[in-house]
């Protein structure tokens, strides 16, 4: 499928691992300049020498902008960063978080303070920082990956399914907003996703429950109805669809990527 991507410029928050890295990567192929921005500057590193070997069309570039998006400043300084190096920013994928599980009275206040201020205010900083330059474009493409947690809260993830949930409510609410400058903006929840990330999350769990490790991932699985977790490149290959022009009318949306495990409809 072609995708006309070439020479188009993206931030990718949470770059350097996980579904960031995937999203990365697959945007790069295409031949679309990536501004990767996370606070590990080694691991940054890592992960521009790893896009790199990714090309296959164009001469697009990586950067790296090194940065905890918890602050202000770091968004700001991606922005300007990106701007100054390639004039324009035509996507945005929204994908830092790292809320912890736990049983609930165990959490502290932190925990939730955390993950609100990392993923819920973080994509929200970065759609505020990158508005005003798609909307004098009047174009620019926005994903925010949330999870399925959002829509099917457990209580041992309530830090990360409340900031999720406020996102899905933003995402919809904003698409209205900026559709008049179109600007389309887009959810993916993807469900239990094999990252180094889903690693964490089942250790943590699995001492929220008192249960193994193994035992934790055997649950997992098994409420998958595919019988297998998500692999990242799958969340990557959606965000390419949805941040090219072949589903233009598509704003406001959610997209469930969990092997068929989200109970409702
Ligand atoms: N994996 C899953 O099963 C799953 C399921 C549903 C939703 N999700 C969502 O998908 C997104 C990515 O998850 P993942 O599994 O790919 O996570 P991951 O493997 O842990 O990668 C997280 C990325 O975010 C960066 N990051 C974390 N805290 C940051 C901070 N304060 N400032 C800047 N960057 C930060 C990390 O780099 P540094 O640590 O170096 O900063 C890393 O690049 C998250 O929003 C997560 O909630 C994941």
């Amino acid at each position: 499928m072609e995708l006309n991507l070439q020479g188009k410029t993206a931030i990718v928050t949470g770059g350097s691992a996980g579904i960031g890295l995937a999203v990365a990567k697959a945007l790069y192929g295409e031949g679309v300049n990536v501004v990767l921005v996370a606070r590990d500057g080694a691991r940054l590193e890592n992960a521009r020498r790893t896009v790199e070997r990714e090309r296959r069309l164009g001469h697009p570039e990586v950067v790296t902008v090194p940065g905890d998006i918890r602050q202000a400043e770091t968004v700001e300084r991606t922005v300007r960063t990106t701007l100054e190096r390639f004039g324009r920013i035509d996507i945005l994928v929204n994908n830092a978080g790292a809320a912890v599980a736990g049983s609930f009275l165990d959490l502290p206040e932190e925990a939730f303070l955390d993950a609100w201020n990392l993923k819920l205010l973080g994509y929200i900083r970065f759609v505020r920082a990158v508005v005003p330059h798609m909307r004098e474009r009047r174009d620019g493409r926005i994903v925010n990956i949330i999870g399925g947690a959002a829509r099917t809260p457990e209580p041992t993830f309530l830090p990360g399914s409340t900031a999720n949930a406020a996102l899905l409510n933003f995402t919809k609410g904003i698409s209205k907003e900026l559709a008049k400058s179109n600007i389309r903006i887009n959810a993916i929840s993807p469900g239990s996703t094999a990252t180094e990330r889903a690693e964490r999350l089942a250790e943590q769990r699995a001492r929220a429950k008192g249960i193994t490790v193994e035992q934790q991932k055997a649950e997992t699985a098994a409420a998958i109805p595919l019988g297998r977790m998500v692999d990242p490149s799958e969340i990557a290959s959606l965000v390419l669809l949805l941040v090219s022009d072949r589903v233009r009318s598509l704003t406001g949306a959610e997209i469930v990527i969990d092997g068929g495990q989200q109970p409702g409809i």
